[in-house]
């Protein structure tokens, strides 16, 4: 039986986000609309998901102390990773300590913040199929591996995300200059580093697999472009033959049952034909599943929030979650320094069946995703063609505050 009291009364029923991104903010939005008392914490002020929880902290989620000071002051039902870059040990250890309630398991945090530890799983535990892999530490066993596998091959520091550190070396020319741009891309700094071979593939695709109270249910596939590690475009339903899908769902469900718990899991795949390789999985919301704002009635947050709740998340007798039509995600991206502002923000809403997220991030600094346009259409071609052209229409300028 479920259970949720009033938020900001002593028998509240509080969730905490580690990590308040723009995926975190929508999840927070879903947790509001039950009723539950939302906690949102991150690295800086303002993030996005604080602007609509009941409050927030900034703290090093890296710092283990730090995290454990807060956790106990908060006393939270739920702790919800939005992020890998937490200090995973200190929730197992508060997990078998206190039975600290963590989304899905803590051990899962632990496995998918790093590489090493997913595709160790995946690949030689449960026998899935991933691209060809090797781990090494110095550029001597770099090299080696790289003979191995034979080019071209993808590089990347095992604790990154967004294509930091991460670059393919297709020559003998690319090898130094890869081994030191993942040296100088990883999270923890200079460190291991997974060689993967080259998949060919014909499409890349998020499967949203969802473990619920009921069993386990799975979204549309959901096709994506990728540039320099980060996604562009995302549409959904991706056509897929039957039999590449049905592999697809049956390593979800393996990788996904081995991990445990309960929310939404983004499996990634790479599909050629009939063959599937699994690739790595998100054990959250995924950012190409932004898609599920406007294709589907219940969009992954919405499942997510469900899903930890112990609520059921509505999936048919097959288990599938239901697709509203052919839809479309568009990233909006920004360059420059200072305070996003947007201008002609209504092109982007003015054809029908469009939606748009600005993610209030408070400053860029560089390159990053501010906000997403969302469309349905009778394609998703078309769908993607408006979503495209929704997030050229924005402009945005940058101000100092
Ligand atoms: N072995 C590979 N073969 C071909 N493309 C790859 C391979 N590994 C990664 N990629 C491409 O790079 C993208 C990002 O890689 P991924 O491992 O998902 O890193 P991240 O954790 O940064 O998302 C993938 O979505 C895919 O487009
Ligand atoms: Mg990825």
């Amino acid at each position: 039986m479920v259970d949720i009291k009033t938020p900001l009364s002593t028998s509240a029923f509080r969730v905490m986000l580690l990590g308040s991104g723009e995926l975190g903010k929508e999840v927070t939005i879903e947790l509001q609309r039950f009723g539950v008392e939302t906690i949102a914490v991150d690295r800086y002020p303002d993030a996005p998901a604080m602007q609509v929880a009941h409050r927030s902290h900034v703290i090093d989620m890296l710092d283990g102390d730090a995290l454990r000071s807060l956790i106990e002051a908060e006393q939270p039902d739920l702790v919800v990773p939005e992020i890998e870059a937490i200090h995973t040990p200190t929730l197992e250890a508060m997990e078998a300590e206190s039975g600290l309630r963590v989304v899905p398991t803590a051990r899962a945090t632990r496995l998918t913040m790093d590489r090493e530890g997913i595709r160790t799983l995946a690949a030689v535990e449960l026998g899935v199929p991933t691209s060809p892999f090797a781990f090494v530490d110095t550029f001597e066993d770099f090299s080696a591996a790289i003979d191995r596998i034979g080019m071209p091959c993808v590089v990347k520091p095992v604790m990154s995300s967004s294509g930091k550190g991460q670059s393919t070396v297709r020559h003998q020319d690319d090898v130094a200059k890869a081994w030191d741009y993942a040296q100088s891309g990883g999270r923890a700094g200079a460190g291991r580093v997974i060689v993967e071979g080259f998949i060919d593939f014909e499409y890349e695709i998020t499967l949203l697999t969802v473990r619920h109270v009921g069993g386990t249910a799975f979204c549309a596939p959901i096709g994506h472009l990728q540039k320099d590690g980060d996604y562009i475009e995302s549409w959904q339903p991706q056509p897929m033959r039957e039999l590449a899908l049905a592999r697809a769902r049956e390593m979800a469900d393996k990788v996904a049952t081995a991990l445990g718990g309960r929310g939404v899991f983004g499996m990634e795949f790479f599909v050629k034909g009939d063959e599937v390789w699994f690739s790595e999985v998100s054990p959250r919301p995924h950012d190409t599943g932004l898609v599920t704002l406007v294709s589907q009635t219940l969009s992954e947050f919405a499942l997510h929030a469900r899903a930890i709740l112990g609520l059921p998340v509505g999936e048919d007798a097959q288990g599938n979650i239901e697709n509203l039509g052919p839809s479309a995600s568009a990233a909006l991206l920004a360059r420059g320094h200072g305070v996003p502002a947007f201008s002609n923000v209504e092109a982007a809403l003015s054809a029908p069946n469009t939606a748009l997220r600005l993610f209030g991030k408070p400053r860029v600094e560089g390159y990053r995703r501010v906000g997403v346009t969302l469309a349905r259409a009778n394609s998703c071609e078309d769908a993607r063609a408006v979503a495209r052209d929704a997030a050229a229409a924005i402009s945005i300028e940058f101000k100092d505050n």
